[in-house]
């Protein structure tokens, strides 16, 4: 199967990013948002946001032409519909269990039988996605890291029920996005994958830390950056993942 059309679910932080990806390497992106302001936000995002189009430009990440293809081949829609009717949905709707089982139930009324319906969840068991729907053999885990425009991380869940075929169209889709994708088991009994199960261990510890008056959170994070060169600590982590990095 080979993908041309995209769909994505929300326009936030994490939607509006993933369709800017997705456009800058040749895909059709169809974003709907059940908010009209999230809508007008992500497409500024995406053109004119720190991680956006405009600032690939000036930094010749691509050519002005180039950037004005790709905006050109993102539609921001209230129509749900014209985003289901795609290859393949990325939802990015807000991490709750019961919205995105409810999106996914839409999703698999409106969608063509051979659409694939990805979510971007940072750690809900895909199978009860899965569930949702009538395709589960479709359904399949594509966690993106934030700022995703940036990120190389490709996070693809399978679920028991996930085929191979499904996993290896978006082991395409996000070679193609130029992410570095990496097929892991989905976790029913536990919240996050890989990647977050790791990090919120690491949090967990570093507030104990601050809890116990070892430490402040400042220095915590000053001493994490020294100490192992990441680019920010762990409580510096957690308000960049949330705000997209734009104020950081
Ligand atoms: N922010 C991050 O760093 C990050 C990283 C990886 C994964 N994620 C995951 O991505 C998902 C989205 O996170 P975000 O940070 O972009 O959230 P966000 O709050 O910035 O955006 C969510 C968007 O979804 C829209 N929305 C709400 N209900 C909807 C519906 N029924 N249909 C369509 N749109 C709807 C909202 O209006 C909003 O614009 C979550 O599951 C989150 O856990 C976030």
């Amino acid at each position: 199967m080979t993908v041309e059309r995209i769909g994505v679910l929300g326009a936030g932080v994490m939607g509006g990013a993933i369709a800017q990806v997705c456009a800058t390497v040749g895909f059709d992106v169809v974003v709907y948002d059940i908010d009209s302001e999230a809508l007008v936000a992500g497409k500024q995002h995406a053109t004119t946001g720190r991680f956006g189009l405009d600032s690939g430009v000036e930094r010749a990440k691509l050519t002005r032409e180039d950037a004005d293809a790709a905006l050109a081949r993102i539609t921001f829609t209230e129509d749900f519909a014209a985003a289901a009717h795609t290859d393949l949905v990325i939802e990015a709707v807000p991490e709750r269990l019961d919205l995105k089982i409810r999106v996914f139930r839409d999703l698999d009324a409106a969608a063509p039988p051979s659409t694939i319906l990805c979510s971007n969840s940072s750690g809900f068991p895909i199978q009860a996605l899965a569930a949702a729907t009538d395709r589960p053999e479709l359904v399949v885990g594509w966690h993106w890291a934030s700022p995703a425009p940036v990120m190389k991380f490709a996070e693809i869940v399978r679920t028991r029920t996930t085929s191979d075929a499904t996993v290896a169209v978006v082991i395409g889709a996000a070679t193609q996005c130029g992410k570095h994708p990496v097929v892991v088991q989905d976790t029913p009994m536990a919240w996050g994958y890989v990647a977050n199960r790791v990090y919120f261990a690491m949090v967990a510890e570093a507030q104990k830390i601050v809890n116990e008056g070892i430490a402040t959170a400042d220095d915590v994070d000053q001493l994490m950056t020294d100490c192992y060169r990441w680019p920010a600590g762990p409580f510096g982590m957690v308000k960049g993942a949330g705000s997209g990095w734009t104020a950081t």
